[in-house]
């Protein structure tokens, strides 16, 4: 699909245009939700919550005796319980008590081609009963599947890894072998999996973290981050500030180009030519985590829709059809280190036959022409919830990328972390529990974003967005 034209803000307003290829929408005018109503619809909604899904409840009682949190990763988890999902189909899920909700988190966006996709079912059916699933030797699956991965994502090399935690640990790695320096530069509250160095600053409390304009990292306690440094995202200002204060002991700038942990936050036009210059400048690998962007983003990733080239980059979710698929790879020059030895890379599984089954079928199921439709299904959307906040002047905006789209609740651009704290949380929540209660689920966390998957149909789409008009009329009721 050609790049969706930027629709951000008009020419009054004295925020920088966001990049093309990028969405983000503002209605003519907004008036304030009154407080009182959103706290009253969110008590009401709450209640409204025990009433449906007591299932989930025993479940999350049951599984917490031997699973901390009741859940398997602390992402999944919700106060009083998160909702148990026994099976899911397409775009939709079936929960331990039997009600069928629209599923538009999509495994945080890693079901892009949809819940038991019928050609991924059948190359790994022939996986596990002609092929075999692991051999731990190198494989033609394996082989062809890096083929196909450079092939489209513009890679010199690529390595597999089983998820973007290992995938974010390998590139930083590779960065310093390649560099011989240690430390990294990331961005203020980004995501980027469990590794110590990216531990810091993930979604720290402002009162931690120093002014906006010299933030101070916030490193946790139980991690060995090593040196990092931390800059807000959009601001060119600061990574100039630190590369010309550290840059020759800086080995990589880790930066996911378009920021999907704290909803959706897109660059301002030029920011991330910017960024490239600088790491050029200063001799940093550009690393850019596109574990939530990938192939929802565009048929060859966020880099390649946004016209700028990483150094590295790293691939999870949305490559691996359900399966946990992930990888590392880029500049042929730094993947070297791996075949010259600076840098081992390891792992048992790595690229298993098993998992380059499913990857090959995402690979033949996400061609332009289907990846667009899912894009246009997402435009659509977008557009009909704009008419509604337009309509009753509700003070939020959307914002949306390739396949995925967001509400924010603040009347301004989110452009970094800051920002994003400045947002109405109570807003979001309401948002998303109104959602859950109607039979919608969107991810747990306040930032996150919705997926349009290749199984999601407009008629699909039309229930979030009528589910949206009638939290707008109780808004204003
Ligand atoms: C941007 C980003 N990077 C890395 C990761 C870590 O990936 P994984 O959960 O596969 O380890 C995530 C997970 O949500 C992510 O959103």
């Amino acid at each position: 699909m050609t790049d969706t034209a930027q629709t951000t803000t008009d020419a009054r307003t004295p925020w920088p245009p966001n990049a093309r290829g990028t969405r983000r929408t503002f209605p003519p005018s907004s008036r304030a939700v009154d407080p009182a109503t959103v706290e009253r619809l969110l008590a009401a909604e709450w209640e409204r919550f025990t009433t449906w899904s007591g299932g989930s409840g025993a479940h999350n009682e049951r599984a917490s005796k031997s699973l901390p949190l009741g859940v398997t990763s602390s992402f999944q988890h919700w106060d009083p319980y998160p909702i148990s999902v026994q099976s899911a189909k397409g775009a939709w899920l079936t929960d331990v008590d039997g009600n069928r909700m629209l599923d538009l988190s999509m495994g945080f966006g890693a079901m892009l081609v949809g819940h038991l996709n019928p050609v991924v079912v059948q190359h790994v059916t022939e996986a596990l009963t002609e092929t075999g699933t692991l051999f731990v030797t190198p494989s033609p699956q394996a082989t062809e599947m890096s083929e196909r991965f450079c092939e489209r994502f513009g890679l010199g090399m690529i390595r597999f890894t089983n998820s973007g935690t290992e995938s974010l640990m390998y590139a930083i790695r590779a960065a310093r072998a390649f560099t011989r320096r240690k430390a990294i530069v990331k961005i203020e509250g980004g995501y980027h999996g469990g590794y110590d160095p990216l531990q810091v600053s993930v979604k720290p409390a402002l009162a931690d973290i120093g002014p906006a304009d010299a933030p101070i990292p916030d490193v946790p306690f139980d991690v060995e981050a090593g040196t990092v440094h931390v800059v807000a995202y959009n601001d060119l200002g600061q990574l100039h500030k630190v590369l010309a204060e550290h840059g020759r002991d800086i080995a990589a700038l880790v930066i996911e180009p378009v920021v999907e942990n704290l909803s959706i936050v897109l660059p301002d036009q030029g920011y991330l030519d910017g960024v490239r210059s600088a790491c050029d400048e200063h001799g940093v690998v550009l690393v850019f985590d596109e574990v939530k962007t990938g192939l929802t983003a565009g048929y060859a990733g966020a880099a390649q829709r946004l016209g700028v080239q990483p150094d590295l980059i790293t691939l999870a979710k949305s490559i691996g059809g359900g399966l946990p698929l992930a990888a590392f790879g880029g500049r042929r020059e730094v993947m070297q280190v791996v075949v010259d030895g600076r840098m081992a890379h390891f792992g048992t599984y790595n690229g298993n036959p098993l998992v380059m089954a499913a990857a090959k079928a995402v690979d033949e199921v996400c061609t332009h022409e289907a990846l667009d439709a899912a894009e246009a299904v997402n435009v659509r959307a977008l557009e009909a919830i704009d008419a509604a906040i337009a309509e009753f002047e509700l003070p939020c905006h959307t914002v949306g990328l390739g396949v995925k789209g967001c509400v924010t609740w603040s009347t301004t651009p989110v452009r970094n972390y800051r920002d994003y704290k400045a947002t109405d949380f109570a807003m979001a929540e309401l948002s998303w529990l109104w959602g859950v209660n109607r039979g919608i689920l969107t991810p747990p966390g306040l930032d996150e974003q919705w997926l349009v998957s290749l199984a999601h149909t407009a008629a699909d789409m039309a229930t979030l967005i009528d589910d949206f008009r009638s939290l707008a009329q109780a808004l204003r009721a």
